[in-house]
């Protein structure tokens, strides 16, 4: 038996539901928003990501999948959407006149991990990436959109946040934490790496013993020059007049290396340890960096799985819809046939072909979760009719099938 590979998860039933109810509530609230759908490809060459998401990146790093492809193109499975969607903008030439674009996408991100609960190598995001706009309001905006987004779903979150600043700021403060972690022995191999590649990841190894030795380390937040410090207060005093709840966690500085300026986090506590849910910030830098022209990109993605987890414990079930039509002996599927295709142009019709007893149709139109059940046996064929039940009402009657329309 051929089985899906590690870390890789069929979608069905109530997982398919708890997908699309998450995906249906974002784009609603994305769009409130006026964000508009980008479909951007699952593969991208593979330098694309290694100049954004960077090499100090365990993404880059460790858990690309990459491969040659039959044109000898060094191509990669896409690890995360904003890479893809600045590409994009800058391909559509949208940077020469710094165009206001604000897209949202959802889809297949890719990254070799160890897989375990709330983290596969094939998971889904919905992101939105907003372009042209250097208000630290944008910044707020698409903070108040996830809060949105997690009140629609009944989601509970701890709101982190913290300021890298700009190229001046973080340039300044990359010579302090050098000074300061050349004073330190012990870092961890990853540390040592990223001290050299980027060393404001170092404050983010999750290893206890790096995070003791980082105690004293200077903080990126004291050290931001007085125009990150004020856009700093304006998103702190944005997010307090919306009566939102959040934390400065000075150590925050993401997975990925495009951050400057705003960087957040939303954090559950309800799939286990700890777990990111989304996560995002500004990325003003990345535009340039990718061959663009020099311009503003802030955006967030959401972990689709971890907040499909919290829905199953929270048991969120599916409400009963459509319409189960069935008889009970073979004769009359055909007229059954015609009347359901009728009927499908306004409602959902699952029509079973077989003949079955009442009792067994009935079970089976419980399992779909349908709401309306319709019947034809024999007294049903002779004068017109069908039996019907409210699978909800519970209530039960004879309806003539030239009335089907009006009724339902
Ligand atoms: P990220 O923090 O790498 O950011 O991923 C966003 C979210 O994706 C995480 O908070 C988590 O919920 C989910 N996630 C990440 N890895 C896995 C995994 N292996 N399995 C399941 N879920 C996972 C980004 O990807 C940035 N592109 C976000 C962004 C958009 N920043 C600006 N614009």
């Amino acid at each position: 038996m051929i089985n899906a590979l590690k870390g890789m998860k069929d979608l069905l039933d109530k997982d398919a539901y708890y997908y699309e109810k998450i995906i249906k509530t974002s784009e609603e609230v994305a769009k409130n928003y006026g964000f508009s759908f980008i479909n951007i490809p699952h593969l991208e060459l593979y330098s694309l990501f290694k100049r954004s998401v960077g090499e100090s990146s365990d993404i880059v790093g460790k858990e690309m999948y990459e491969f040659i492809d039959k044109g000898q193109n060094h191509v990669c499975m896409r690890p995360e959407g904003t890479a893809g969607v600045v590409r994009a903008y800058i391909e559509k030439k949208l940077d020469k006149t710094n165009a206001l674009k604000r897209w949202f996408y959802h889809g297949s991100m890719f990254r070799y991990e160890r897989p375990q609960k709330g983290r596969l190598r094939e998971f889904h995001q919905f992101g939105v990436e907003s372009f042209g706009n250097p208000s630290v309001y944008e910044d707020a905006s698409i903070i108040l959109m996830l809060v949105e987004i997690f009140s629609r779903l009944d989601i509970n979150f701890k709101l982190l946040i913290n300021s890298l600043g700009c190229l001046t700021c973080m340039q300044k403060y990359r010579e302090k934490l050098v000074h300061f972690l050349d004073t330190q022995e012990g870092f961890c191999p990853d540390c040592l790496r990223r001290k050299n590649l980027n060393p404001i990841r170092v404050l983010d190894c999750k290893q206890e013993h790096c995070q003791h030795l980082l105690s004293n380390a200077p903080l990126l937040n004291q050290n931001l020059c007085l125009s990150c410090q004020n856009d700093f207060e304006i998103l702190q005093k944005l997010l307090k007049e919306n009566n939102i709840d959040f934390k400065i966690d000075a150590k925050l500085v993401r997975g990925l290396d495009y951050y400057s300026k705003t960087a957040f986090e939303f954090i559950s506590n309800e799939i286990g340890a700890k777990a990111a849910i989304a996560g995002g910030g500004r990325y003003d830098r990345l535009i340039e960096h990718l061959d663009g022209k020099k311009g503003f990109g802030v955006g967030f993605a959401m972990g689709i799985e971890r907040i499909m987890s919290i829905l199953e414990q929270k048991k969120q079930v599916q409400s009963r819809s459509g319409i189960y039509l069935c008889a009970l002996d073979q004769i009359y599927i055909s007229k059954l046939f015609t009347i359901a295709t009728k009927l499908r142009k306004t409602h959902q019709v699952i029509l079973n072909y077989e003949a079955k007893k009442l009792a067994k149709h009935l079970e089976n139109a419980d399992k779909n979760n349908t709401e309306i059940f319709l019947c034809m046996g024999e007294k049903e064929a002779q004068n017109q009719s069908l039996f019907y039940k409210n699978l909800i009402k519970k209530e039960e009657k004879s309806i003539q099938i030239a009335d089907l329309e009006k009724i339902l």
